[in-house]
């Protein structure tokens, strides 16, 4: 691997200078030699983003995403850690399937992949998966998730937080109360369901089942990650829960700090989505709670899915949206030219946070001498409209598609290997 020198970028505290790497760390700029010079003037490094909840579709829906296509999305979008998801076929819900998936990684990935397992065998809800089995395999497994179904039943989350903090692990729940929405909800319960006649998740779906589990985590002892809080009811809980010293975490989606639910007036599929896009007071909600830390971090849910899946009425469509390579695009938009973040807290929110959600040593490190060479260029002031059809990744769910907003990333270095360049 071929050493880079990174001339005159500013980190995000402000401070400018020329970053040596070598060997997949940082060393001092003076110490390289026969580099492959990139010449970061007016740009801003940041570390590698990391997000906190990928679904890559490999294996088992290899037409939908792979792990190759679904990494170099995340290259794209500057991160160089993903968090993928369990509910793959097979399940990683096994020792077996966590290496598997791992090894698969290690062949053809452009971003480290952190194994999320199940909670449950088969994501049935019913019975405990191997986790302490996927913890001390060579996947090192330390978050788990039925994300896509909600673990529904109390006792077996009072199990799983109780076993996962055993080691340390972390249970990241699918907040949406399946019994209380009914059959076939398909967007956010509202004026707007009721006229376009399609059934409705209400609000309080989300926050109960955050309830229940704050409770559940107090009690336990254990550690709790929220994904995708999209409420402001959810918000409230977590504030509230965090006030009284709970162990609990929380992310919010690009999605749902920008698109409202009025764009499923169009019936449009790419904007079906669990949990649904929301009204205007919860996206202010879930604005302000990023801001001041009620929610710890961005996770993109990239949910890639095949032509065959959407095309279909609203109600029976898969739910799910891309996210990763437009998701700084949408926190520059929305969080930091609105002035509500600064970049030290972006790099806190969108690579810190999540590193440490699942105990990633590697990564969400600072850009400094010794640490991990992962970072991200980024030019603020640059702008484009979305072009689907430039993807890296296989599916064209892009809900962000024909829409002007900051292209901010021209390069992406994970491991000290340039993963993209623009
Ligand atoms: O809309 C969603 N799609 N939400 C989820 O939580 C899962 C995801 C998927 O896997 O398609």
């Amino acid at each position: 691997m071929r050493d880079l020198l990174i001339t005159g970028a500013a980190l995000a505290d402000g401070t400018t200078g020329d970053l040596g790497v070598r060997d997949g760390v940082f060393v001092p700029a003076a110490d390289v030699t026969d580099a492959e010079q990139i010449d970061a003037d007016g740009l801003l490094a940041l570390p590698g983003l990391v997000d906190s909840h990928t679904h890559l579709r490999e294996p088992g829906r290899e037409d939908a995403e792979t792990i190759a296509t679904g990494t170099l999305a995340a290259a794209r979008g500057g991160y160089t850690a993903v968090h993928a998801m369990a509910n793959l076929d097979p399940v990683t819900d096994s020792a077996e399937a966590a290496e598997y998936l791992k090894a698969l990684a290690g062949r053809t990935a452009s971003a480290e992949v952190i194994v999320v397992g199940s909670v449950t065998k088969g994501l049935a809800g019913e019975e405990l998966s191997e986790m302490g089995l996927m913890n001390r395999s060579a996947a090192g497994v330390r978050m788990f998730s039925d994300d896509g179904k909600c673990v529904m039943d109390s006792l077996v989350m009072r199990r799983a937080l109780t076993y996962a903090k055993t080691f340390d692990g972390v249970i990241a729940q699918h907040a949406q109360d399946t019994r209380l929405a009914g059959t076939g909800a398909c967007c956010h319960e509202s004026e707007i369901s009721g006229r376009l006649g399609l059934p409705g998740w209400p609000a309080l779906a989300e926050s109960v089942i955050i309830a229940r589990d704050v409770e559940l985590a107090q009690l336990a002892g254990g550690r709790l990650h929220v994904c995708h809080v999209s409420t402001a009811e959810g918000v409230e809980v977590i504030r509230w829960a965090k006030a009284r010293g709970v162990n609990v975490t929380a992310e919010v989606t690009p999605h749902h700090l920008y698109l409202a639910t009025r764009e499923v007036e169009s019936y449009d599929t790419t904007f079906k989505v669990n949990p649904p896009l929301r009204t205007d007071e919860h996206i202010e909600a879930v604005r302000e709670a990023l801001a001041d830390g009620t929610i710890d971090m961005v996770g993109t849910d990239h949910a890639p899915h095949a032509r065959q899946d959407k095309d279909h009425p609203f109600d029976i469509a898969l739910p799910g949206m891309l996210g990763l390579e437009q998701s700084l695009a949408v926190v520059l938009e929305v969080m930091i030219n609105t002035g509500r973040l600064d970049w030290p807290t972006l790099v806190e929110r969108m690579s810190y946070a999540p590193a440490r959600l699942s105990r990633t040593a590697t990564q969400g490190r600072p850009i400094a001498v010794g640490e991990p060479a992962n970072l991200v260029l980024v030019d603020p002031s640059a702008r484009a409209v979305v072009d689907r059809d430039a993807s890296a990744s296989k599916s064209r769910n892009n809900p962000y598609h024909g829409r002007d907003l900051p292209d901010p990333v021209l390069a992406t270095v994970w491991a000290g290997r340039l993963t993209y360049r623009r």
